[in-house]
Order: C-alpha cells, then sequence, then structure tokens
C-alpha cells in the first residue's frame, strides 16, 4: 500500500479532528444527541428557548403557503430574532426549504426549524379515511400506507404529521370519528401503533414524526357536539380511552397533542394528571407534548386560566411543552422564566424535548434533506402509491347487505345506470383532512364504472343536488333510462366536506331527497345496489328496508370510485367489517358492542313475560342497526367446533382457543374471525363482550380451516379507577365469530 495512501487518511483523520475541535459540540456529529443538546442548551438565551416552544402557522390549510407572503412577513421577523421553532401548514419542497435557510443562516444558533402538518390519511395521495382504514382490519395495510404518506410528505419539506389521531369515539354525530379507529380500545391501539410505524420508521428522511393525539379523550364530547364538555370517570378513561393513546406512545411516537376538552373539570392542556402523571411519568413518554391550535390560550375562555401569564405557568408546568398559535408563550414564558416566577429547569427540559428531534431528525447535519423539489416531484402522486390507495379504499368498504346476490354485477353489463349527485362530483369526495389531496386527482364513483366497464353504456341522472333537493324532472328520466339497464347504482350519503373538525350533525339519516330518489329507483323495479359515500356511520334503518344491496364505501380518498367499481364488479371480493356500530336511530347513540350489562339487561328478541321492567327503549330496540365486527362478504362463511384447549388457566399461563372456519361459498374469501372474552364477575363490573384478538385469514372456496387464537392470561385484565392491572380469578366467557353478534361460546376459569 503506497505511503501516500496512509498519509491521506492522516491527513484526513487530522482536519477532522481539528475541524470537531473548532466547531461548537452541538454541531459535532460524532458526540451522543445528548451531548448536543446539552450544549446547545448552555448556549440559548432563554429568549431563544422560548422560541423553540412557539409554532406558528404558515398560512391557511392548503396549497403550498409561502410563509414569506406579505402577510406573513411578521412571522419571518420573529424566527429570525429566534423566537420561532416551528411552523405548520408551510408545505412543498422548495417554501419549506426558503424558510428553512432562514433559520438556519440568518438566526444567531442556526437551530433548523420543523414544519408540521395534519398528513391525516395521505399527503397528496389520499388514502381511506382512518375509520374506513381501520374496517380492513389489516394492520400491514395501515402501515404500508402510513409510510407512504410519509414518503411523500417528507419529499415536501414536512418533517412531522399531526398524526395518527386515536380518540376512541361512540359518536357518529362527531365529524372526527373519521380520523380514529372506532369503538374498541384494543384494535384502536393495534391500528395507532401500526401507523405510528409507518410514519415514522427508522426516521430517515423518508419518514416524519409521529403525534398521538388528542390526548385524552377529546372523542366523547357530549352529544357528539364538537368542542364540548368532555366528562367521565377515570375507571372509563383508563379502560376504554386511554389504550389507544398508550399503544402509540409504546410504539415510540415523538409527539403528543393536547385535546381541547377537559378532564376532570381542567383543560387537558392544563392537566397534569394527563400530561405529566400519566403520559410522562407513567408511561415514561420522552418526546414532546404540543397544543393542540390555540389551546394553551383557550384555558382563559375555559374558565381555568386568570390570564396570558396564568395559561403559560398551567401550560408549562402541567407538562405541556410547545404552544400552537395561541401565542401566549411567545407573549410571557420568556418574562416569566427571566423573573423567576417560572422554573428555567422545566423550560430546559420542554427545549431538550424538541431539540432531542431535532436531532434525531438529522436536520442539524443536513438541514435541507426535506428540500429537494426533484424528489418531490419524482414522489407525490406516484402510480405505486395509487394502487395502494386503491387496494386500501377496497379492503375497506363494508357490505351491509346483499339480497339474492345482486351483488357483484359481474363483468358483462351492458347498461349502467347511475344516480345521485354524490356519483358524480369530485368536489364531494374527499374529507377536510384531506391533506394536499385535490379534487380533481379523485375518481369519483361515476369515473370508476366508467374505467371498469369501457364498453357499456353508463347513464347519469343527478336525483337530487348539492343541497340534497330532489330533482323532480329526473323523476321521469330515471324511469325513462331504467328501462334500458341492466342495473341501478345509487349513490347517497354526505358531503366530503362534513367529514372532519367543527363537523357536527345532530341527524346523520339520509337527506329527504335522497330517500325520494331511492324509492323512485325502487319503483323501477330494475336491480338495484346502493352505495353510501360518507365519513361516518349513518343511520340507514330506513333504507335497508327498502333496497337488496348496501356497500358502505366510506370515504375511499384518490381512487374511491376505481375501488367501489372493483367490489361491484366482484374483481374484489369485500372482507372489511365495521369498527363502529351503525345507530338504529339517532336516539339510540352512544351504542356500542362492549357495554356493560346492567342490572336488568334487555335481550332483543329474546323477551321474556318479565322483560318489561328491563333497560330499553320503548320504541326501538337495544342493539344497533349493524353491530361492532359486521360485515359481508360474496363468499360465506361457516364456524364450527369451538374449543378451549384448557377449561382452567393460572395467570402465567396463555388462553389457546380455536375454531373451524368453512368457506361454503364457491369463491375464495378473506374472513375476519373475532375473538372477544367476557369478566363474568369482577371487583368491577366488565363489558359483555372485550375484542381480544382476531384473525384475517384468507379461505379457498369451499375449504375448511383451523384457526387458533393465543392470548396471554395477563391480557384477561382492567384497570381500576387508578390505573391498577388488575388481574382477578373466577369465571370468563369466551366468543368466537365474524362480528360481535353472532358469535360461538365457551367458558373458562382463570384460578
Ligand atoms: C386542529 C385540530 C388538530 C390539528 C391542528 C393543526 O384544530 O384539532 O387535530 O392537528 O389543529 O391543524
Amino acid at each position: 500500500m503506497p505511503k501516500s495512501f496512509f498519509a491521506t487518511i492522516l491527513f484526513l483523520l487530522l482536519t477532522h479532528a481539528l475541524k470537531a475541535q473548532n466547531m461548537h459540540p452541538y454541531k459535532n456529529p460524532d458526540l451522543s444527541i445528548q451531548q448536543r443538546v446539552d450544549d446547545l442548551l448552555a448556549r440559548m438565551t432563554i429568549e431563544e428557548k422560548a422560541g423553540q416552544l412557539n409554532q406558528l402557522n404558515g398560512g391557511v390549510l392548503t396549497g403550498p403557503q409561502a410563509a414569506t407572503d406579505p402577510g406573513q412577513t411578521g412571522k419571518l421577523d420573529l424566527l429570525r430574532t429566534g423566537q420561532v421553532g416551528s411552523f405548520l401548514n408551510v408545505t412543498g419542497a422548495e417554501e419549506t426549504g426558503r424558510v428553512q435557510k432562514i433559520a438556519v443562516e440568518e438566526t444567531r444558533l442556526g437551530i433548523p426549524l420543523l414544519f408540521g402538518y395534519d398528513v391525516i390519511h395521505g399527503y397528496k395521495t389520499i388514502f381511506p379515511i382512518p375509520l374506513a382504514e381501520a374496517c380492513s382490519w389489516d394492520l400491514a395495510a395501515a402501515e404500508k400506507a402510513a409510510a407512504i404518506a410519509a414518503k411523500e410528505a417528507s419529499a415536501a419539506g414536512i418533517h412531522w404529521t399531526f398524526a395518527p389521531m386515536m380518540d376512541l369515539s361512540r359518536e357518529p354525530r362527531w365529524g372526527r370519528v373519521m380520523e380514529g379507529s372506532g369503538e374498541d380500545p384494543w384494535l384502536s391501539g393495534q391500528f395507532s401503533a401500526a401507523r405510528v410505524r409507518g410514519f415514522q420508521g427508522k426516521l430517515d428522511d423518508q419518514h416524519v414524526l409521529a403525534t398521538v393525539k388528542h390526548f385524552a379523550a377529546y372523542g366523547a364530547p357530549e352529544g357528539g357536539r364538537e368542542y364540548n364538555t368532555v366528562d367521565m370517570s377515570r375507571y372509563a378513561l383508563w379502560n376504554y380511552y386511554l389504550p389507544p393513546y398508550e399503544a402509540a406512545v409504546r410504539a415510540g411516537a415523538a409527539a403528543v397533542m393536547n385535546s381541547f376538552n377537559i378532564f376532570d373539570g381542567i383543560p387537558a392542556s392544563g392537566n397534569r394528571f394527563l400530561v405529566t402523571d400519566i403520559l410522562k411519568t407513567r408511561w415514561s413518554f420522552q418526546g414532546f407534548v404540543v397544543s393542540d391550535w390555540a389551546s394553551f390560550g383557550e384555558m382563559i375562555t375555559h374558565g381555568y386560566a386568570a390570564d396570558t401569564a396564568n395559561a403559560v405557568e398551567k401550560a408549562l408546568m402541567a407538562g405541556s411543552d410547545m404552544d400552537m398559535e395561541s401565542r401566549v408563550f411567545q407573549q410571557k414564558l420568556a418574562s416569566l422564566v427571566r423573573s423567576g416566577q417560572l422554573p428555567e429547569a422545566r423550560l430546559n427540559d420542554a427545549v431538550g424535548r424538541v431539540l432531542y428531534w431535532k436531532f434525531k431528525l438529522g436536520l442539524f447535519d443536513d438541514p435541507y434533506r426535506y428540500h429537494n423539489p426533484t424528489r418531490e416531484k419524482a414522489a407525490l402522486l406516484a402510480d405505486q402509491h395509487q394502487q395502494a390507495a386503491r387496494e386500501a379504499a377496497a379492503n375497506s368498504m363494508v357490505l351491509l347487505k346483499n339480497e339474492g346476490a345482486i351483488l357483484p354485477l359481474g363483468k358483462n353489463l351492458k347498461s349502467i345506470l347511475v344516480v345521485g349527485n354524490l356519483a358524480e362530483s369530485q368536489d364531494e369526495v374527499l374529507d377536510f383532512w384531506k391533506g394536499q389531496g385535490e379534487h380533481r386527482h379523485t375518481v369519483t364513483i361515476l369515473a370508476g364504472l366508467k374505467n371498469k366497464y369501457p364498453e357499456a353504456t353508463i347513464e347519469f341522472v343527478r336525483g337530487y343536488d348539492k343541497t340534497n333537493t330532489f330533482i323532480a324532472g329526473d323523476a321521469t328520466v330515471i324511469r325513462q333510462k331504467a328501462r334500458n339497464a341492466d342495473v341501478v347504482v345509487a349513490v347517497i350519503g354526505l358531503h366530503g366536506e362534513l367529514a372532519g373538525e367543527a363537523r357536527a350533525l345532530a341527524d346523520i339519516n339520509p337527506a329527504k331527497g335522497q330517500l325520494e330518489l331511492l324509492n323512485v329507483v325502487k319503483s323501477t323495479g330494475k336491480p338495484l345496489a346502493v352505495v353510501v359515500q360518507a365519513g361516518r356511520p349513518m343511520v340507514l334503518t330506513d333504507v335497508v328496508k327498502n333496497v337488496p344491496a348496501i356497500l358502505y364505501a366510506w370515504i375511499g380518498g384518490t381512487q374511491h370510485g376505481n375501488a367501489v367499481a372493483d367490489i361491484l364488479s366482484g374483481d374484489v371480493n369485500p372482507s372489511a367489517k365495521t369498527v363502529m356500530s351503525f345507530p338504529y336511530a339517532v336516539g339510540q347513540i352512544p351504542v356500542y358492542y362492549n357495554h356493560y350489562n346492567t342490572g336488568r339487561p334487555h335481550r332483543d328478541g329474546n323477551e321474556g313475560p318479565n322483560d318489561f321492567w328491563v333497560s330499553r327503549y320503548r320504541d326501538i330496540p337495544n342493539a344497533p342497526l349493524f353491530p361492532f365486527g359486521y360485515g359481508m362478504s360474496y363468499s360465506s362463511f361457516a364456524y364450527s367446533d369451538l374449543a378451549v384447549a384448557k377449561n382452567s388457566i393460572n395467570q402465567n399461563d396463555t388462553l389457546r382457543v380455536s375454531v373451524s372456519i368453512t368457506n361454503t361459498s364457491e369463491r375464495d374469501g378473506i374472513e375476519i374471525a373475532q375473538l372477544y372474552i367476557r369478566d363474568v364477575a369482577a371487583s368491577r363490573v366488565r363489558p359483555v363482550k372485550e375484542l381480544k384478538a382476531f384473525e384475517r385469514r384468507l379461505i379457498p372456496a369451499g375449504a375448511t380451516q383451523r384457526v387458533a387464537f393465543e392470548l396471554p392470561a395477563q391480557q384477561l385484565g382492567f384497570f381500576d379507577e387508578n390505573g391498577n392491572w388488575l388481574l382477578e380469578p373466577g369465571a370468563f366467557r369466551v366468543f368466537v365469530g365474524p362480528n360481535s353478534r353472532d358469535v360461538q361460546e365457551a367458558g373458562f376459569v382463570l384460578k
């Protein structure tokens, strides 16, 4: 080996060592993140520290918002003087790069910004809404969808998404049920963890920081009314509402977002029990807590903080770290710390948490790694993303009814009549949390059917307008066109923009004009399939009586219409099962499967002579229209021979249950078998059923498969009102079946 080689190596090593010696330690990539954080903190003024905890909005929610446009220059002056640590709603590789350059090159310490954005179910390629995605019961697909969303978002300059949301909810009147994973704590946790893994990956530059939100129990607003009061027992909080957040924290989420609501009469942003006692102490959360939009300042409106300074103190001392757009930290934090009214140690802890993740993302070593317009162009709307979105959408759509096997329609249709404004309007498909998704890229149901049946005659009649008013003249046209149609596809539901924040609805029945349309179509006597397009469960009681087939398409994202056509045609065999109960009536809400028994339970359909003085309505059944876990397939499955390996197990054992499932149809199909338990008697009443496992399994036509479940006995426990996990001996029931209602049952004893 020539001497010059060694000389070169030596030179490089010496240069590197000299450079490292001359540079500030926080800029030295050879040091640990903690060493770098500590060095940087020691160099920062109190004002600069407070600046890192100030997140400002870069503009409105859509479009690459130029934080440099005239309306925003005030924010850039604040940035230049070290008073901003993060922006939200600044998007696009070029725009974020431009603003990042100011932070890195025009501020005293060159601390890079974090760019945050609501990448809820896709950035540019939009996937099914999370509630729909959860109906697939496909955790791998959910992780993959989050990874694709992260790939597109990170290419567009985004470091951090405010997702996944995992607010458990039994409230279809609440517009944000679309963002969650339904009414079961364990399943919601499984999906939340999968999405955290997908968003964050190994935190290379193809991934983004994830956020656990909204902490906590935001999904239980009284009356389903947005931003309304939440009031529940700690027993309910621990057993129903906290598990999904904990699963996401344990999956390694970098951030947690406060919720708007109160708990125990204290706003979540200032709630030490939630943020410090549970999140940071019990769950050892090492990330940072960001407020929801202006929620620190809203503690004054709640009547919990007396003024801005008091709001700052209550947020910071509860354990919350970053202020999104309430400006109270910007106004008062530095002066309160400088005057000694607030401890600098707590400020350092909050800032240290934020800086840790900026180092972790590599922003100090390569601050422009997320701001490459060429990479952005290649990533957004990539073909493989479209394919993944289409598959995800088809696997999220729930077949609720299929009388006389109207569906699948097959591929030889000559003429289809499509009716309903929602079928044709691109503006009505995407929801409020569409990110940078554009209506013009979205496939409507009409377009999807035209793509699927290029040779067929496909006619469209609007039937009802954007206000859901029936278009009277269309009745004649529909009757006339139906004569030549092989089948009618009618689309009803809700405008996509009615799914999301500040979109609570007191009435979730289909509009009168839509029901009138169905009556007209029904009167033609033609085969009819109804597709419901909505971001929440609707009340379908008046629909289900009158139509033979219902496909609940939810909001399927960019590939919505193609996915609907894949199912209606039979190219995809539906397998999805709802993760929220469908109410029989609005008055029945909240209705959910994992309820307590009460002392006077009503047995729908099995009333006895004394069943008057029981817990029931006089005018409707207790049971929902469609139960949790319900969904049909073009295949059919029979369950048999449920077996519990041992009739009694001890607390270190594993419960082993197996069942045979036969595909009794002539078509291969995916079945989602569900396992529930019931703790028959315990020191606290327990739900009549609790989902504890499931198996999503492809079963060939005519085949029988033995499906086995293993459940560690530890998971048979529950929390008491103080968050202590109790595992109590006694009798248990175990249920296995295709949904939470139609189950086989067995018993066992926990010793
Ligand atoms: C909103 C939402 C929250 C979102 C944030 C930023 O008010 O409650 O989920 O992440 O503000 O858009």
